[in-house]
This record gives C-alpha cells, structure tokens and sequence, in this order.
C-alpha cells in the first residue's frame, strides 16, 4: 500500500519516459562501447562526480587514478567517506536544491538505494554486461546495481603469527593465547561490522560475545584501522573486521576463511547508481560501465560480480559456498532498520560510544 502510494506519486512527478521504466518495462541494456561513452562524456564537458563508500581518504586512489588514465580529459572528483555520512549529505542536497550533487555514488548502505528508488531519485539504466549480474544483487528495473563484492574475514599479522596458528572458527577467537592480541572495529560505529557481530550472536549467543569482550581487545573505528594498528610493533595480531583480498601475504597480511562456522564472516556487493538529477549522465554511465566492465572486474580480484568473469585463481567459485556466504543476507539485514538500532545500541552499551577520530581522519 506505501509502496504503491510512494509509486503513484512518482509516476506523476516525472517524465513519461522514466515513468515507462519504473513499471519495470522498456530500459534496454547499454549497447554504446566504452569508447562511445567516452566521447559522449567529453562532449558533455568532461566532468564527472561521485562519492564513494569508504574509511580512508586514499581508498580509492587506485580506482581514480586507473579511471583517469583509461579516459584523459574527465574529471573525476571522488570523495570517499563512510557511506552512513554521505547519503545525508545526499539526502540534505535533494532537500534543499532538488539535485543530488552528485551524479554516481557507490555505498555500503544498501537500504539507501531501495528508498531512493522509491522516492524517484535513480535514473533506470542497464549498463553493458547486466544480464551476466546475478538478479540478487541488482534492481530489476535497472535503478542500482551491485559493482564489487566486499568480504570481512579473518586477517592476521604474518610477522606475528602463522596460517595454521591464527584464528579461523569464531571459536577459535575465544581462545585465552589470544587476549591481548585481538583488534576489532566497534560494531556500535559501522553497519557491516554489527551485522558481524549479530551472526555471532545469532550462531553462539551472548555469551560468546561476553567472552570476545574479556579478550581485552583493541576497540577502533574503520574497518582499514585494524589492519594500521597490526603493521605496528605491538601484540595486536590478528583481526575478522577487516578485507584485506585473497593476497599471497607479501603485504604484511594474510585473509583465510574459515573451515566450518561462517558466522562472523559476511560478504556483500557494494551498490551503485546514477542519480536522476545527474548533472553529468554520459560521464555517469561512462563511470558505471567501466566500473562493471570484464577487465575492471578481472582486475579487482575475488570473487566479480559478473558470472562471465572467473574468481581470483586459486579460489573455488562463490556458489561453492552457498549456505555460508550469502551476499543478499546483508541487504536483508540492513533494510530492517529497527534490527540494526536495537542491536547497535546493545553493543553501544557493552562497548560504549565508538572513541577516537573518524577513521578518516586519525592517520591510522
Ligand atoms: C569535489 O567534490 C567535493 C564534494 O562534492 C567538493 O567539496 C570539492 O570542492 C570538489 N573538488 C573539485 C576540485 O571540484
Ligand atoms: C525538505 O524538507 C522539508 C521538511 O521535511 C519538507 O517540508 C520539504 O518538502 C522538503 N523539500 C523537498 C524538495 O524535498
Ligand atoms: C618492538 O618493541 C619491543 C618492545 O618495546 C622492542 O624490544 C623491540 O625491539 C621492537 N622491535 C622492533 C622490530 O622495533
């Protein structure tokens, strides 16, 4: 009933042309090449901007940089923060000027997108390759789509201890060799993390989480922290807050999966669009077809959200681990916004208020 009212005054306040795509009809798949897209784009003036998801200012350098050398002349402006800050930015900019002021943004707050949809932001638009997406991971009519899969799992220090040492079950966390030597990202600061940390309690209760608690461990804020706080000569060893991809270790860091409890593992497919107020479109879906393009998701690693794309070698396909990691249970989770503030305030009252700078901004 809310939704078709949400529908109903949508359809009247926008053009016939979006209207048509809304009612799930009529939004073909981009068929202009990235070369075509990209005259399109300097045509339009060469401007682009987005905003970004993230924890670390310079977390996307690789991206900006690989982005500017493969179109010179577009000027891609990219903010990263977290993503809970900038869909109120967003959202106070379409309240206050009608326009998003941005024209693509990529967030971890999948339950933004699903109301942004229904309030008639989105532009409907199929980017090159939608049909190789799996349909749990992207809106049917084409108004967000999943771009990369973001995984938490465990990650250890392999100057301080060894694969076969370092913790894998949640269990294993529990361990008394391991008090003192925990770092964890407060689940009470960072959506993805709670959403951890209410599997834990889901699969052992909240004696488990009592336990972890007694590990004396190291509380930060960002998921990028854990990982700062470990390279440094001190006990913290290991850590499951935190992504580091499947690398070999020559980075100081190595992630490994559990055997059998996946429960404080979560994976999920960070979510892009273009704002229906897009001031810079053709950009836009330049930004989009090459963020989802074959060589873009080849080079990212892991698992790629397109099936014509295989896995990082070495790993077994995602499907393999179908019952233990599920992408859309995080969706599920965050659309259930009185789940999450009941439980960020469950661990707000164990932990406290998340202490320290934003992450963005405590040179960790
Ligand atoms: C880039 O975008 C940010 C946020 O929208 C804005 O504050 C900043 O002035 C922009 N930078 C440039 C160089 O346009
Ligand atoms: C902005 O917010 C105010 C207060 O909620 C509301 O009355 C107004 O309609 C909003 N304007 C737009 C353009 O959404
Ligand atoms: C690490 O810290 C300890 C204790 O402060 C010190 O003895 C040791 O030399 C340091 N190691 C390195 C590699 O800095």
């Amino acid at each position: 009933m809310r939704f078709q009212t949400l529908l109903t005054s949508c359809l009247l306040s926008i053009t016939l042309v979006s209207a048509a795509s809304l009612s799930g009809r009529q939004v073909d798949i981009e068929t202009q090449s990235l070369d075509e897209l990209y005259q399109l784009a300097l045509a339009e003036g060469g401007d682009l901007i987005v905003r970004a998801g993230g924890d670390e200012k310079n977390q996307q350098d690789g991206l900006v940089q690989a982005f500017k050398t493969q179109f010179p002349g577009i000027n891609l402006n990219l903010t990263v923060d977290l993503s809970k800050y900038h869909d109120g930015i967003i959202d106070r900019n379409l309240n206050l000027t009608g326009k998003a002021g941005v024209d693509v943004t990529h967030l971890q707050t999948l339950h933004d997108f699903v109301r942004w949809k229904q309030e008639c932001r989105l532009l409907a638009y199929k980017p090159a390759g939608w049909e190789q997406i799996d349909d749990s991971i992207k809106d049917v009519d084409g108004a967000y789509v999943g771009i990369n899969y973001f995984m938490f799992a465990n990650n250890f220090a392999t100057a301080k201890t060894t694969k076969e040492e370092a913790p894998k079950e949640f269990t294993d966390y529990l361990d008394p060799k391991w008090k003192g030597k925990i770092v964890s990202t407060y689940p009470n600061d960072d959506d993805a993390v709670l959403f951890q940390f209410f599997k834990v309690v889901q699969a052992h209760g909240w004696e488990a989480i009592q336990q972890f608690i007694a590990q004396d461990i190291q509380w930060v804020r960002g998921t990028a922290t854990p990982i700062a706080v470990m390279s440094q000569n001190n006990s913290r060893a290991v850590t499951f807050t935190t992504g580091t991809g499947f690398s070999d270790g020559s980075s100081g860091f190595f992630q490994q999966l559990p055997e059998d409890d996946f429960s404080h593992i979560i994976i999920w497919s960070q979510r892009a669009a273009i704002f229906e107020t897009a001031e810079h479109p053709a950009a836009a879906k330049l930004y989009v077809n090459w963020l989802l393009s074959t060589e873009r998701q080849a080079a990212s690693g892991g698992w790629s959200v397109r099936n014509d794309v295989p896995q990082q070698s070495g790993l077994a396909p995602l499907s393999d681990f179908a019952g233990k990691l599920d992408p859309p249970a995080f969706e599920r989770f965050m659309l259930d916004r009185a789940l999450v503030e009941r439980y960020k305030l469950q661990f707000e009252q164990l932990l406290g208020t998340a202490q320290g700078l934003s992450p963005l901004d405590d040179d960790l």
